[in-house]
């Protein structure tokens, strides 16, 4: 109905519009006609008495008057004056306005229409009204006598155009009324026909053809009103809630998470061991979650001290001095990890999924330490478990083989498997050489999930290719003999509040302090990027895009710097090793290009940088430009929102990644576009303050809602559901322990 008003309202405001146009329309055009009109009875009644006026014109005063007074006999000539050339007055009517002295009308129509004009008019409004004053010059042959002025009554022309906005007023109420009328009906009957319509779909009654469609809006509608009603019983998603979801839902059982990537990496350093916290999104994101849940995250143990800092089942508790949770380290020869981490997952998988111009390379030996160390995480993850029917959440594209190899010891067990980055559609995921198994190793899960619907599309779009099953589009669910693994959109986030900030100073403490770290002056304008050193991220457009707001906008050059913090990684992979050849190159020559005293646009800081100094330069920016070429999800973005409590700076972010989904406020960029990033650049530079606020007021409110405990407790709950069904519908007891699926 809302549609209904809104037209209605832009047909009114149409109908209004036109109403006035009309009006002024007609009314200059009838006051023109009019005007031509008085003109021509003015020089028609001087003409008639012309004989007259001359004869009398300085003979007989009296008979001049008296042909004067004949001319007012016509009902719209209200008063006449005969004048000599000089502006002496000879004779005139009785209600002649005494304003109007032949001297002045002379001088004003030598000055308007000038000294050799013959005729000439005026229109002054008086107190009673508007009137017409016109002047024609008299002759005699050759000879001019003098001019006649007649002064014509004009208010029956105000008269008339009231008359005509009456009338065009009245026109305009009647027709908006009848369209009202009209479009409510209209309204009336196709809403009711298109209910009547959807109800009789709803209800089984449409076409056949429609049937699949009906039951994925029936399902749709009954899912959102259940999350509906159950987000708003629940309240803002925090550690508490997500606690309190595995308590009522899957009986407070611990949670086993196997990721690569270790939350905690104990480092050997000149003054002893030090505690590191990786830059991964990953991490970033499931820490909190596992702060929260308690249990174990199984994972390589990647650091020089690792080893030394666990206990005899090589477990390390963890966050130090807080000790919620366990890290389970796993340990790889430098073989295995050459092979299952550099080669496979990062030379193979990882540039297979992102669409940045990177070959993948596919070697069978890298393939071979990739399955054999999924076996050895999987039977670690077994080893952990304390129930045989535990929940495990498998984490990124190091484990696709993973989950059946788990489900294979633990048939009775919930594996949540989360693709931390995009999936590519099926042809280009069809290159792999080991695409059917890589498929099939996740389908040994009970729920995939993705960061958008698109890459969950894609994924579906491969098994469909690629592996034998059928899909259920319905439930939106892969089926494998007995077995279903639904596969779903959990868009990830960051913890809500981020706990590293209590560590963090102030907006105007931050500012302060980085830019004076830095050399720059207390007002110099800062942006901030913040990524691992990957081919993925954009950097190198990005600091091109610096170099194109300097070169479009000169008022920038010398007052705005760009921070590029970039934590190594990867580095024993060649691609990467040139990636940091060419940032160093790139920014080395529009250092130069741009360089003013101790003027640099772009410092580079290719260090790792602990959670809260990453922090500190948020707070500390103007802007953060992410410009990802391919990102799942991108956690700098929602961080950098998170960190503005002053809801202050702006946010530049990449189409391209998931985040951009979600941060709808952020000035969203192709960074491929060097042009409209630098535009995109000089526009966060300038944009006011209060439309900073309202858009991070906004993108804070998202963030805040959408968390992480959110993320992981919607994946919870989906869990316990098919738990639920599972143990309902009698599934478990066909998976006896041990047994294959
Ligand atoms: C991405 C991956 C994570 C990974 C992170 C850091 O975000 O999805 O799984 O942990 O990059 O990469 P790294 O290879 O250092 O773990």
């Amino acid at each position: 109905m809302t549609r209904t008003v809104r037209f209605l309202l832009v047909l009114l405001v149409g109908l209004a519009l036109l109403t006035a146009a009309g009006y002024v329309a007609l009314t200059s055009t009838t006051r023109s006609w009019f005007e031509r009109d008085l003109e021509l009875r003015a020089q028609l009644a001087v003409t008639a008495a012309r004989q007259s006026l001359a004869t009398n014109w300085t003979s007989d005063r009296a008979r001049l008057a008296q042909t004067l007074t004949d001319i007012t006999r016509d009902d719209r000539i209200m008063a006449a004056a005969a004048c000599s050339l000089e502006g002496e007055e000879l004779a005139t009517t009785a209600s002649y306005p005494a304003g109007f002295s032949c001297r002045s009308v002379l001088e004003r129509m030598r000055l308007e229409a000038g000294a050799g004009a013959t005729s000439w008019s005026m229109t002054p409004e008086l107190p009673s009204g508007r009137i017409e004053l016109s002047v024609s010059t008299l002759t005699e042959g050759p000879v001019q006598l003098g001019v006649v002025v007649l002064v014509h009554d004009l208010s029956f022309l105000t008269r008339r155009e009231a008359t005509t906005r009456n009338l065009l007023l009245l026109a305009f109420f009647v027709l908006s009324v009848g369209a009202s009328l009209v479009t409510l009906l209209a309204a009336r009957l196709s809403w009711k026909n298109w209910t009547l319509e959807l109800r009789r779909a709803l209800a089984g009654g449409g076409t056949q053809e429609f049937q699949p469609l009906v039951r994925d809006v029936k399902s749709l509608a009954e899912r959102l009103a259940s999350e509906h009603d159950r987000e708003a019983r629940g309240g803002l998603w925090s550690p508490e809630r997500l606690r309190a979801t595995l308590t009522q839902h899957l009986q407070g059982e611990r949670v086993v998470i196997l990721a690569n990537r270790e939350p905690y990496i104990h480092e050997r350093g000149p003054e002893g061991i030090r505690v590191v916290h990786p830059a991964s999104g990953l991490v970033t994101a499931l820490e909190p979650v596992m702060r929260a849940c308690s249990g174990v995250w199984v994972a390589h143990g990647s650091g020089s001290a690792d080893r030394e800092t666990v206990d005899a089942k090589d477990r390390v508790k963890v966050p130090p001095g807080e000790e919620s949770y366990q890290v389970r380290r796993v340990w790889l020869g430098a073989e295995e990890e050459n092979g299952y981490y550099y080669g496979f997952s990062n030379e193979g998988l990882w540039p297979l999924c992102h669409l940045a111009h990177a070959r993948p390379l596919f070697r069978a030996e890298d393939y071979e330490h990739y399955r054999r160390v999924n076996q050895k995480f999987a039977d670690a993850v077994c080893d952990e478990v304390d129930s045989d029917d535990p929940i495990i959440l498998v984490q990124d594209y190091h484990f696709a083989l993973a989950p059946r190899m788990i489900r294979e010891k633990l048939p009775r067990a919930t594996i949540i498997t989360f693709w931390h980055i995009p999936w590519p559609n099926a042809e280009r995921f069809g290159i792999c050489p080991w695409r059917e198994e890589l498929i099939s190793g996740l389908l040994g899960s009970s729920v995939v999930g993705f960061h958008t619907q698109q890459h969950c599309n894609n994924f579906i779009e491969s098994v469909d290719a690629y592996v034998e099953s059928r899909i259920d589009r319905e439930a939106h669910a892969v089926v494998q003999g007995p077995r279903r693994t639904l596969v779903r959109p959990y868009p990830i986030s960051i913890e809500w509040p981020v706990h590293w900030l209590s560590q963090v100073p102030q907006v105007a403490e931050a500012r302060a302090a980085v830019r004076k770290e830095l050399g720059l002056a207390d007002d110099a304008l800062l942006g901030v990027g913040v990524d691992r050193l990957d081919y993925t991220k954009g950097i190198e457009e990005r600091l091109s895009a610096v170099d194109e707001l300097l070169t479009r906008y000169p008022q920038y050059r010398g007052k705005f710097t760009f921070v590029q913090l970039a934590a190594p990684s990867r580095t024993k992979i060649l691609r990467y090793q040139e990636l940091n050849d060419r940032i160093e190159a790139v920014a080395a020559q529009i250092n130069a290009k741009w360089t003013n005293g101790t003027y640099r646009p772009i410092v580079l800081l290719r260090v790792h940088h602990e959670p809260a100094a990453v922090f500190r330069y948020y707070r500390a920016a103007d802007l953060c430009y992410v410009s990802s070429l391919h990102d799942g999800m991108n956690l700098v973005a929602k961080e950098f929102v998170a960190a503005r409590d002053d809801e202050r700076g702006v946010l530049i972010l990449s189409q391209f990644t998931g985040a951009a989904r979600d941060l709808t406020e952020a000035l969203i960029v192709n960074p491929y576009d060097l042009r409209q990033a630098g535009d995109a650049l000089a526009a966060a530079l300038k944009m006011p303050p209060h439309e900073q606020a309202e858009r991070m007021h906004s993108m804070r409110r998202m963030v805040s809602e959408f968390n992480v405990y959110r993320w992981a407790g919607r994946m919870l709950v989906d869990a316990a559901e098919i738990r639920r069904k599972d143990r309902m519908q009698g599934r478990l007891s066909l998976f006896p322990r041990g047994e294959s699926t």
